[in-house]
């Protein structure tokens, strides 16, 4: 059986030899056009006229449209109509999209888009937290809040009590491939490539803007070179762009952003402030906590609701509050709209929580640890009842198993020692360490997204083409599922090629997001395949007078009441018994319920969980800081592939280290993205990997019934990432007696502040 097998990712070969075909390598149609945007260049006022001569004059260029050109409103929202695909008169955000120029080359399209005169009448935006909150602009009628128990009177009757404030920047996605689709009209269809982890919703939103149905509307996906949420919602004004260029040329029709219109165009992840009080006693028990958490939407809703939903769902972590009260604050501002990345607002909730209990530790002078332990949900099995604040019940946590692990294998308390002794010998160089824990809750909070399809044919030969409805964007989903097929039909590996994602094979398909493609897809490969076993058994075993439950497919081979059958040999003869071999496959996730306006229910089939112990060395005069050290113990039930979840796990880490430390984006008082670009927005490079990076595997079954016992793995390590700013702020708390504050991005400045305040400046 190759599930639970190292193998290599399906494409390695092909990607580091450079083979591999995205979007934009695949050839052009002869008279091929190409596409750019003009963009507004401010944040928020009104069209008032578009003076697009010299655009349409410009060499190469073939045709110019303004909203006004559409033949339907196009409109590119995932959630609820509210945004236009060319400006309708209203701009929202520095960066929109305002006219759609059509060019014989990418360079002429891109060179013409300058050349518009816009007359505009600018307003003042809204660009911060503060000022969205003061115009009370928001998605949304008010707040939200869900509340489990008294916290008022829980918090006036709390031994000690703090209050904190932490803000945290958002994260540009940084796929190495960036947005890009092609369209080729048909007869009255139109086919359209896409770099998107969202194929049906690319169809679903090109049939409305051509007036078609969806079976007129047709979206292959090979492959991205990333994805990270950032294609979830944003890929979907390219594809409407060139399918509307497309129905209005009768040509082919392509479009890519480069990468510094791709960071001044798409959404990012959402900045947060967190305000928080927490009432505790001595020992460091948490009693009761009242945390806000305002996020900064952008523009327009996108996925902002579902995300700020989730920062909720998160703001307890992997503790046991008695009392606690979280608002949501879903704001609108006139930046970017903010999108799904890696965690889906899990890490900013995660975070709040983790601040809290850092700085109750500081406060009463104990090991950050400890506080957590103290505060951890009970063992699986110990205490019936115990609920997350949104009434789930959490009946399996390993944390305090997994934890005690951790600490031997890093060698926590003997480095915690060594650490204090070397930062009082070392007045500018300060060493930190910290543990971090992870509880990430699995499935679409949105509840019918939680199904998925497959179709598994079997060739005459004896060879099998996979589709599902999952896409790859490098996580090495569809190595996993080809595991998963090759598993159940008992044949090797090399006898299973999965086509790419594909809107005719497999239809109505969720976005692969949430972790949870492997879970969903998996099941669905794994009907298809057991369907076309089950059928395969009944006609071998009328062959060989037998019973079907005595026909056994394993090793390439097909054991039939004792005889032995090479695979191909036993197809062939189904195929001559005129048996189908051809199957579909359906999984819709069971046992959810959930009330998103009462915050009440059971949103997630089961939990991941992880924890990771980082040591980080900063210094002092200049802030510069490196991880030199990190130890990661996560969760994948019985891993399908060992190899692709460390792989996961090994860059969610490093991608949520980069955005805690040197990932910052920044806005001028015009609302202009200053950091559009690799030069000012600093990803983590190879070199900011942890000189020592300790990566395991917690090797237990899932006790929810998933694919083969495993467990998603996608996102939860992003936030493991977590414990490189807790080690921060544990170095800058080694510079004196007061608590640091360290906010995030903990970028040199602001690890210098908080050194300043730690020290009591
Ligand atoms: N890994 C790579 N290499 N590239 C990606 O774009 N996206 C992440 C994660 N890991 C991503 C990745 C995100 S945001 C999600 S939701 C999951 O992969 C999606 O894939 P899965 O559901 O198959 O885990
Ligand atoms: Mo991932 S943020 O759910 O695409």
């Amino acid at each position: 059986m190759t599930v639970g097998l190292r193998e290599t990712h399906d494409s390695a070969l092909l990607h580091v030899t450079g083979q591999a075909r995205y979007v934009d390598d695949i050839p052009a149609p002869a008279g091929c056009l190409h596409l750019a945007f003009g963009l507004s260049d401010i944040a928020h006022g009104r069209l008032l006229s578009l003076d697009l001569s010299d655009v349409r004059a410009a060499p190469g260029v073939v045709d110019v449209m303004a909203a006004g050109d559409l033949l339907r409103p196009a409109d590119c929202s995932p959630s609820v109509h509210d945004e236009p695909l060319l400006c309708d008169g209203t701009i929202h955000y520095l960066g929109q999209p305002l006219f759609l120029v059509i060019a014989t080359s990418h360079l002429a399209a891109r060179r013409a888009a300058k050349l518009a005169r816009a007359e505009v009448e600018a307003a003042p935006p809204l660009l911060t937290i503060d000022e969205a909150l003061a115009a009370d602009s928001r998605f949304e009628d008010g707040p939200r809040t869900w509340t489990k128990g008294d916290v008022s009177a829980a918090l006036a009757s709390a031994p000690r009590r703090l209050r904190g404030v932490l803000e945290m920047g958002g994260q540009e996605h940084f796929y190495l491939e960036g947005q890009a689709a092609l369209a080729l009209p048909g007869e009255g269809q139109m086919e359209v490539h896409s770099s998107t982890q969202h194929p049906s919703e690319i169809q679903h939103k090109v049939a409305d803007a051509l007036g078609l149905h969806m079976n007129d509307v047709r979206v292959v996906m090979r492959r991205m070179g990333g994805g990270f949420g950032g294609k979830e919602s944003q890929g979907n004004a390219l594809a409407i762009a060139c399918a509307v260029a497309a129905e209005r040329t009768g040509r082919a029709c392509r479009m890519r952003y480069d990468r510094d219109d791709d960071m001044v165009i798409t959404g990012k992840r959402h900045d947060f402030r967190i305000d928080y009080e927490v009432g505790f006693d001595d020992e460091g028990h948490l009693l009761a906590i009242d945390v806000t958490q305002y996020a900064r939407c952008g523009w327009s809703q996108d996925l902002s609701l579902a995300v700020c939903d989730r920062a909720m769902l998160h703001a307890d972590n992997a503790y046991l509050i008695p009392h606690m009260r979280i608002t949501s604050h879903r704001l609108r501002t006139h930046t970017q709209s903010a999108t799904a990345f890696r965690g889906f607002g899990g890490p900013q909730g995660m975070l709040g929580m983790e601040r809290i209990i850092d700085h109750v530790a500081q406060e009463l002078g104990r090991d950050p640890v400890e506080v957590r332990r103290l505060n951890f949900y009970a063992p699986a099995g110990t205490q019936a009842g115990q609920t997350t604040p949104y009434g789930m019940e959490v009946t399996d946590f390993p944390l305090h198993e997994m934890t005690d692990a951790l600490l031997a294998s890093s060698d926590y308390e003997a480095r915690r020692a060594a650490i204090r002794d070397w930062n009082a010998g070392s007045p500018i160089l300060k060493r930190g360490l910290a543990y971090a824990p992870v509880k990430f809750g699995i499935s679409f909070t949105l509840t019918h997204l939680n199904q998925a399809g497959a179709l598994v044919n079997v060739y005459r030969d004896g060879s099998i083409l996979l589709n599902h409805g999952g896409t790859e964007m490098g996580q090495g989903l569809h190595r996993k599922v080809t595991q998963v097929a090759a598993s159940r039909l008992g044949v090797p590996l090399s006898r299973v090629r999965i086509s790419a994602t594909d809107t005719t094979k497999v239809p109505n398909t969720s976005a692969t997001a949430a972790s949870s493609g492997a879970d969903l897809n998996g099941m669905a490969t794994q009907a298809a395949c057991d369907t076309i076993r089950d059928r395969m058994a009944q006609r071998l075993a009328g062959l060989h007078q037998t019973t079907p439950d005595r026909v056994e497919f394993a090793d390439g081979m097909v054991t039939v009441g004792g005889q032995e059958l090479t695979w191909d040999a036993a197809v062939e003869a189904c195929y001559l018994g005129r048996v189908s071999l051809s199957a579909t496959g359906y999984y819709a996730t069971p046992d959810l319920e959930w009330d998103r306006r009462r915050g009440q229910g059971r949103p997630f089939f089961y939990f991941s969980y992880g924890c990771a112990v980082t040591e980080v060395v900063l210094d002092t005069l200049t802030g510069e800081n490196r991880i030199l050290r990190a130890d990661i113990l996560h969760d994948c039930g019985s891993s399908l592939n060992p190899a692709l979840d460390i792989g996961q796990i090994e860059g969610g880490y490093v991608q949520g280290a980069g955005w805690l430390t040197t990932e910052e984006l920044v806005w001028d008082d015009k609302g202009r993205l200053r950091t559009h670009a690799p030069s000012t927005y600093k990803i983590p490079a190879v070199s900011d990997r942890p000189a020592v990076f300790n990566v395991r595997l917690w090797d237990a079954p899932n006790p929810s019934a998933t694919i083969y016992r495993s467990k998603a793995v996608g996102e939860p390590p992003f936030m493991l990432g977590i414990s490189v700013f807790l080690a921060l702020g544990d170095a800058c708390a080694a510079c004196g007696p007061h608590f640091p504050d360290l906010q995030a991005p903990a970028t040199p400045e602001r690890v210098l502040q908080a050194v300043h305040r730690a020290r009591g400046g």
